[in-house]
């Protein structure tokens, strides 16, 4: 029998969150003796961790299905080692035992709650296929606090960037959103999980760490003693507390944007000067049908709020065109608010009718065409400013975290503190090795639409 440790490949849809629950599953399986692997067909474990904000996202999962598929069939054919293929995630928790009807290929079914017991579906599924049959396991259960203090015991980093979670799903209930059916509602973390994360997390030499939740500035988690922390307390008790030279969290939503959180920005060092702030239209009347708790009014103060005490911050958000009723005229009013916030850079969608949310049942659904028309119109702003600012970002000193190798060879990559890509060329080993992992200051020599260039200050 061979030896070898198990392979484990696992892709990744979506947001931050998936993200991070993807590094948690590599950790939980480590513990388990799989190694991750980047080709599928070396793996005896593939988990897909899927995404289904909108359709787009959901339909590439089925397509890689299919692909794998014929991987699957191929196997069978050689009587070779046969892998063990997983949907997890988010399409997971919304379709269910549904993906096992449509799609026998797979195996295990299971959402973004429950895969910490990751290690026990592949046992029995490991088990099921010895017996010759097949694996049909499904566990979206949505109890989200079990799942942290099983993934607590098992976190490891050897980077020097992390995300943390901090808090998890949604009771906004946005029009629009599947979130809170995919990820469940709101839970934020306690304290004193949270810090024994943050902890590893400095010991392991972590210098940047990202809170993430999906509406992570409605934070309110309890400590030991009963006291809420806000997320601007625990921001401050982690700059005091840790070493960590940078602070970011995301994402934020408008209406929890409180003066103290706001504060923040303006007398903690380590929170970076970076806001991922979304407002999705600059319509009052759109902003309202998608039940956003906020009007532009009280967006736009808060964004003179945050520029008074942090006037380089860069400004982030989310769009969306075409939602249902979305008139000419609203559409107008969204391309005005964006040029007035001027972003650093953004992200911008057409609006998809997910299954089950409100808006997608709607009489009043705005036509393909104009959809694309209007995304068009408004990237083509956003680009222009986020290419402004980059420009403006050369001729400045920054200091940028090198925390991964360049496509090319002998390049090094990390972020401004504006979150900005900057690159490096390093023409020796020696200054490679030196600067890897580190912040070092950087001179930025010349900027691109998506990235920086910097060279060492000397
Ligand atoms: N259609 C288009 N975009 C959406 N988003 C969320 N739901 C939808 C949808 N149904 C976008 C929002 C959100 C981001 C994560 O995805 O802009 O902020
Ligand atoms: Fe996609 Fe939202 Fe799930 Fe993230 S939380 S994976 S964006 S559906």
């Amino acid at each position: 029998m061979s030896s070898d440790p198990k392979k484990l490949f696992i892709k990744t849809y979506g947001c931050q969150m998936n993200v991070y629950d993807t590094e948690r599953m590599v950790d939980v399986m480590a513990h388990e003796g799989y190694a991750v692997t980047e080709k599928p067909e070396d793996a005896d474990l593939v988990v897909l961790n899927t995404c289904h904000i909108r359709e787009k996202a959901a339909e590439k999962v089925y397509s890689d299905i299919g692909r794998l598929r014929v991987m699957k069939e191929k196997q069978t054919k050689a009587g070779s080692k046969e892998t063990i293929l997983a949907v997890g995630g988010c399409v997971a928790q919304a379709e269910g035992a549904e993906i096992l009807r449509r799609m026998p290929i797979v195996d295990m079914v299971f959402g973004p709650q429950t895969y910490h017991r990751l290690p026990e579906m592949t046992r029995e599924a490991d088990k099921a296929k010895l017996l010759g049959q097949r694996p049909r396991i499904v566990d979206t259960d949505l109890s989200v606090s079990e799942k942290f203090d099983a993934l607590s015991k098992k976190t490891v980093s050897s980077k020097k960037t992390a995300f943390l979670t901090i808090q998890e799903g949604c009771d906004k209930f946005c029009t629009y959103c599947v979130v809170p059916y995919t990820r469940g509602g709101e839970f934020s973390r306690s304290f004193e999980d949270v810090m024994n994360d943050a902890g590893k997390l400095h010991d392991a030499g972590v210098l940047e760490v990202t809170l993430l939740g999906q509406n992570v500035n409605a934070y309110h988690g309890k400590s030991a003693t009963g006291e809420e922390w806000s997320l601007a307390r625990l921001i401050r008790h982690l700059a005091e507390n840790t070493d960590f030279k940078r602070i970011r969290y995301t994402t934020s939503h408008p209406g929890d944007m409180t003066d103290d959180l706001i504060a923040v920005h303006g007398d903690v060092e380590q929170c970076m000067p970076y806001l991922h702030l979304p407002v999705q239209s600059g319509s009052d009347r759109i902003v309202k049908a998608m039940n956003r708790h906020h009007t532009i009014a009280t967006y736009l103060k808060t964004i003179e709020d945050i520029r008074a005490v942090s006037p380089d911050i860069a400004l982030s958000g989310d769009f969306i065109v075409g939602f249902p009723g979305e008139s000419d005229a609203d559409f107008q009013k969204t391309m005005k608010l964006v040029r007035e916030v001027d972003y650093a850079q953004a992200y911008s969608f057409m609006y998809s009718e997910r299954p089950g949310t409100p808006a997608a049942g709607w009489e009043s659904q705005v036509e393909n065409h104009v959809k694309s028309e209007r995304l068009a119109e408004l990237q083509e702003e956003l680009l222009r400013q986020q290419r402004a600012f980059n420009d403006a970002s050369v001729g400045k000193v920054m200091s940028v975290l090198l925390e991964r190798t360049g496509k090319h060879a002998g390049q090094l990559v990390g972020r401004s503190p504006y979150m900005q890509a900057v690159h490096v060329d390093v023409d020796n080993e020696e200054t490679a090795e030196q600067n890897f992992g580190k912040l070092v200051d950087m001179k930025i020599i010349s900027a691109g639409p998506r990235s920086l260039k910097g060279e060492f200050k000397t």
